[in-house]
């Protein structure tokens, strides 16, 4: 059984789903608390939330290493010197390599229901397609795109008007609800995997949503 106490936090944008588990991290009932953040670029949002919550940042950009195993090494090294017990891809938008994922659980979270529509344009995608309705993943990162085990969806109706922006701002509204919920649960009562399921908290059939 895993357990997350201490999260490093990913982001590469505004951050708004790093803002909502800065927030719920405040009340020390919920059981993690972000020990630092993490970008792939400077000048963004979501690194100066952390900076105004006080948490630690660091930023690898790909460009100033020779190979990506390089970054992939370098990233690796950045998180594992805070220790954290549970990595949070939160609008992370590189796929994160072997030395992260082998040596840290990672969870990521995306804009739409998986397997459908993974990759960097999930909300777009999905409103291409024609789908009446889409929603949120929460799920333990893989090296595929977007294929780890699924933790938590929760679905978002389409409506006739959305365009991707509108769209994308109600699928984060429910994102950030479900991810804060999930990492608190994990953090709280811990996880386990089994091929394709996980289950959180060790009661039998219960735990997984
Ligand atoms: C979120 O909707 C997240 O699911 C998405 O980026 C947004 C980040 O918002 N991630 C992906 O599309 C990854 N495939 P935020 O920076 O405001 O938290």
């Amino acid at each position: 059984m895993s357990k997350a106490g201490r999260l490093v936090v990913l982001v590469s944008g505004s951050g708004t789903n790093l803002q909502a588990l800065l927030d719920a991290s405040a009340d020390p009932s919920y059981g993690a608390r972000v020990v630092a953040v993490g970008a792939d670029r400077e000048g963004i949002e979501g690194l100066a939330r952390a900076a105004r919550a006080g948490v630690p940042t660091f930023v690898e950009k790909l460009r100033d290493h020779p190979t990506r195993a390089d970054w992939d090494r370098a990233i690796a090294a950045r998180i594992a010197s805070y220790e954290p017990e549970l990595v949070v891809s939160a609008g992370f938008m590189k796929i994160l390599g072997a030395p992260t994922l082998d040596a840290f659980p990672v969870l990521n979270t995306h804009p739409a229901l998986l397997p459908s529509f993974p990759g960097a344009h999930g909300v777009r995608d999905a409103l291409a397609h024609g789908v009446k309705v889409t929603g949120c993943t929460v799920m333990l990162a893989d090296a595929g795109v977007d294929s780890g085990p699924i933790v938590a969806q929760e679905v978002v109706r389409v409506l006739a008007d959305d365009d991707e922006a509108v769209l994308h701002e109600r699928i984060k509204t429910v994102e950030r609800r479900l991810l804060v919920e999930i990492v608190g649960r994990m953090a709280r009562e811990g996880w386990t995997v089994s091929g394709r399921t996980v289950r959180i908290g060790n009661q039998p059939g219960g735990g997984s949503t």
